[in-house]
């Protein structure tokens, strides 16, 4: 059988440039908001796990100057091109990439424990095989003192769109076997543990974190027909259509669009939390 991991990393692979369109309004504010939130000070060494296009990336790199560093983690190589790409047009020369997988660093890729100044993950975690045990070894990266901030989507985010999405699929192409984080019935899953204020601060201290603070950004976006089929493909919800052939996928994106209009779902509810703790 073919390792979740590998068919998680396909996914995002063949996603680069649709999971960049909605960067704007979505992985973009998110992961300013998560630096912000974190406040890498000049000078400081960053590592971004589960980077993606370089949404954290990029801020995180302007907020340590010249003399600090990111380095950006992802196992997804198309994605990280993308993310160097967009740190070499904006003239940050402070960002290294390294396509790994985050449960599997190895030395070299990592230089070694307490290393990092501060971690960051946005929308990661909750993809980690092992949860708990994968976040408990990255905090090992961050110095002590340091700090680890992580954002994820907030118990109401994206519940209608989800539900919507999931249900045309189920009706057009049947059980697709996705596994996705917010797939339904796909058993216990991770992101359920962590998508309240509450949950997420007890979870973070849970796995080593001090000080915890959390807090939810408002991020809501229209609706339309172009948005909705953009966030499918620019996301992990795109992991249910990879089996599928051009024609049902078209037949799902048509029966989806018009699903959302008959439910009046004129807004994605992108709400996110974001969380940071001293290690
Ligand atoms: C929803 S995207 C978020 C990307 C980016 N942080 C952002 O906010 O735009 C999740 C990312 O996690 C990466 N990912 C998931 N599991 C991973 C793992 N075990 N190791 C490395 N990257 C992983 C995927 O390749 C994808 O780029």
């Amino acid at each position: 059988m073919e390792d979740p991991g590998s068919r998680l990393a396909g996914v995002f692979n063949s996603a680069a440039d649709d999971f960049d369109a909605v960067t704007p309004q979505v992985w973009g504010p998110a992961g300013e908001a998560l630096i912000a939130a974190l406040d890498p000070r000049a000078g400081e060494a960053v590592i971004d796990i589960c980077s993606g296009t370089g949404a954290s990336v990029l801020p995180a790199a302007k907020a340590v100057g010249p003399d600090g560093r990111v380095l950006a983690v992802d196992f997804s190589a198309a994605l990280l091109d993308v993310a160097r790409a967009k740190a070499g047009a904006e003239g940050l020369g402070n960002v290294d990439v390294a396509v790994a997988d985050v449960t599997t660093l190895e030395p070299g890729i990592t230089p070694c424990e307490n290393a990092f100044d501060v971690l960051a993950c946005a929308f990661g975690v909750f993809f980690l095989p092992e949860m708990d045990d994968a976040a408990r070894g990255l905090l090992r990266l961050v110095r002590p003192g340091g700090k680890v901030g992580v954002s994820v989507w907030h118990a109401d985010a994206m519940a209608d769109f989800a539900a919507a999405y999931f249900a045309t699929v189920g009706e057009i192409a049947g059980d697709t076997g996705h596994q996705g984080p917010r797939a339904p019935g796909s058993g216990p899953r991770p992101i359920d543990r962590i998508n309240t204020e509450e949950t997420l601060a007890a979870w973070l201290s849970d796995v080593g974190g001090h000080d915890v603070a959390v807090t939810t950004v408002r991020l809501r976006v229209a609706c339309t027909p172009e948005f909705a089929w953009k966030l499918v493909l620019g996301s992990g919800y795109r992991g249910a259509l990879t089996e599928l052939d051009d024609e049902t996928r078209r037949r799902i994106r048509d029966r989806f669009v018009e699903r959302l209009a008959a439910e009046h779902i004129t807004e994605v509810n992108c709400d996110t939390l974001i969380a940071t703790a001293r290690v």
